[in-house]
C-alpha cells in the first residue's frame, strides 16, 4: 500500500511553479494510495513572516489545494504546526543526523548566503523537520520539484540512520518522485533562474491568483529572444527562456516538449505568447474563481483542516510510541 506524503510552504503567493512542480502532479495520486498533503508553517517560519500574512497564506494554500483537485474525501489536507509529533520527532532525528550531511545542502547554502553566521539555527536544521515529516507517516513516496531531490536523499539517509542506531527496520526509506513535464519552472525575467515566490519582481512568476489581464500582460513581458522557434529540442536546450516558454505550455496542455514544438515549429513569440496566455488563463482563471469561493467559506475550509488534523495526529501519534519504545524512552 502506497503512503504519500508532500507540502507546500505558505510563505508566499504560491506560483505556477508550485502547480506545475507539485500540485497538479498530486491529484492522480489520490487514486494509488493513502495521500497526505500539508501546509508546512513550521518550515515558513526558518525566515521572518508577519503573523497575519502566515494566517491569511495558510489558508490560502489550504483552498489551492482543494481548488486544484485535492479531494478531502479521500485524502488528508492539514497544518504542520496542528501535529506536534512533526516537530517532536525532528529533535529526535537531529540527534542522529551528522553535521557533515547538513553541511552538504545547496538550499541551506543558497538561502543563507554570505550571512552564514547569522543564519538561523532552523534554517540549518530545516532538512531534518522534512524528513520527520515524511518518516512520522511511513511515507513510501514523496512527490516534489526538483529542487527537493537532495532534501529527500537525505530522508533516507535519516531513516537509515534511526534503523541502524536502534538495530531495528523501523523506518520506511521513502522514495522520491519528481513528476510532470515541468518540474522545474524558470523565471520570467531569467531563463536561468528558478520562478520563485520570494523574486523581488512581480513581472518573474505568474501567481496563482493573478487576473487574466495580469496574466496577459506577465506573459506578453516575459523574456524572450528574437529568432523564430526551433524544431527541435537540441536546439531549444541552448535558448533558456524559449525552453521554459514552451515546456510550461507543454505542461499545461499534457503533451510533450517536441509535440509543442512540431505546431510551433518557426513561428516567432508574437505569435506563440498569445497562444500560451490563452492556455494558461483557460487552466489557471478557474482555479483561482474556485480558490476565491473555498476562502469566502471559511468555516468549511477549517472542517477540513481540523479532520486533517485528527486523522494525520492518530497516525503520527502512532509512530512516536514506537519510536520512544525504540529509543529506550521511559513508557
Ligand atoms: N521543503 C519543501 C519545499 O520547500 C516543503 C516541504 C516540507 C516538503 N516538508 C516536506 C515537501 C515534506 C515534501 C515532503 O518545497
Amino acid at each position: 500500500m502506497k503512503r504519500i506524503f508532500s507540502g507546500i510552504q505558505p510563505s508566499g503567493n504560491l506560483t505556477l511553479g508550485n502547480y506545475l512542480g507539485a500540485i497538479k502532479n498530486w491529484i492522480p495520486l489520490q487514486k494509488e494510495g493513502e495521500a497526505l498533503f500539508c501546509i508546512v508553517d513550521l518550515h515558513a517560519i526558518t525566515i521572518p513572516q508577519d503573523p497575519i500574512m502566515l494566517k491569511s497564506r495558510t489558508l490560502e494554500v489550504a483552498a489551492t489545494y482543494l481548488a486544484c483537485g485535492i479531494d478531502p474525501q479521500k485524502s488528508l489536507i492539514f497544518v504542520q504546526s496542528h501535529v506536534s509529533q512533526h516537530a517532536e520527532l525532528a529533535w529526535i532525528l537531529s540527534c542522529l543526523t551528522p553535521l557533515g550531511w547538513l553541511n552538504r545542502m545547496t538550499q541551506f547554502k543558497d538561502k543563507a548566503g554570505k550571512q552564514r553566521e547569522q543564519a538561523a539555527l532552523g534554517l540549518y536544521s530545516y532538512p531534518v523537520l522534512q524528513a520527520a515529516d515524511i518518516l512520522v507517516y511511513q511515507t513510501t513516496h514523496v512527490p516534489v520539484g526538483e529542487d527537493q531531490k537532495q532534501h529527500l536523499e537525505l530522508a533516507r539517509d535519516i531513516a537509515g540512520a534511526f534503523n541502524r542506531a536502534y538495530n531495528c527496520n523501523f523506518f520506511i526509506l521513502p522514495e522520491p518522485q519528481i513528476l510532470g513535464i515541468a518540474p522545474r519552472v524558470m523565471s520570467l525575467r531569467d531563463g536561468t533562474k528558478k520562478m520563485s515566490k520570494s523574486d523581488p519582481s512581480d513581472l518573474s512568476r505568474i501567481n496563482m491568483m493573478d487576473s487574466d489581464e495580469e496574466i496577459n500582460q506577465k506573459i506578453r513581458k516575459a523574456k524572450t529572444d528574437p529568432e523564430p522557434l526551433p524544431g527541435n529540442v537540441g536546439e531549444l536546450a541552448t535558448r533558456p527562456e524559449a525552453q521554459n516558454l514552451v515546456t510550461i505550455y507543454a505542461a499545461l496542455a499534457e503533451c510533450s516538449v517536441e509535440k509543442v514544438l512540431q505546431e510551433f515549429k518557426g513561428s516567432l513569440f508574437s505569435a506563440f505568447k498569445p497562444k500560451l496566455a490563452e492556455l494558461m488563463i483557460s487552466i489557471l482563471g478557474p482555479i483561482r474563481e474556485e480558490t476565491k469561493k473555498w476562502l469566502q467559506d471559511k468555516v468549511e475550509l477549517e472542517t477540513i483542516l481540523r479532520v486533517g488534523q485528527q486523522q494525520a495526529t492518530a497516525k503520527a501519534s502512532s509512530t512516536l510510541k514506537d519510536v520512544h519504545r525504540l529509543i529506550g524512552f521511559l513508557q
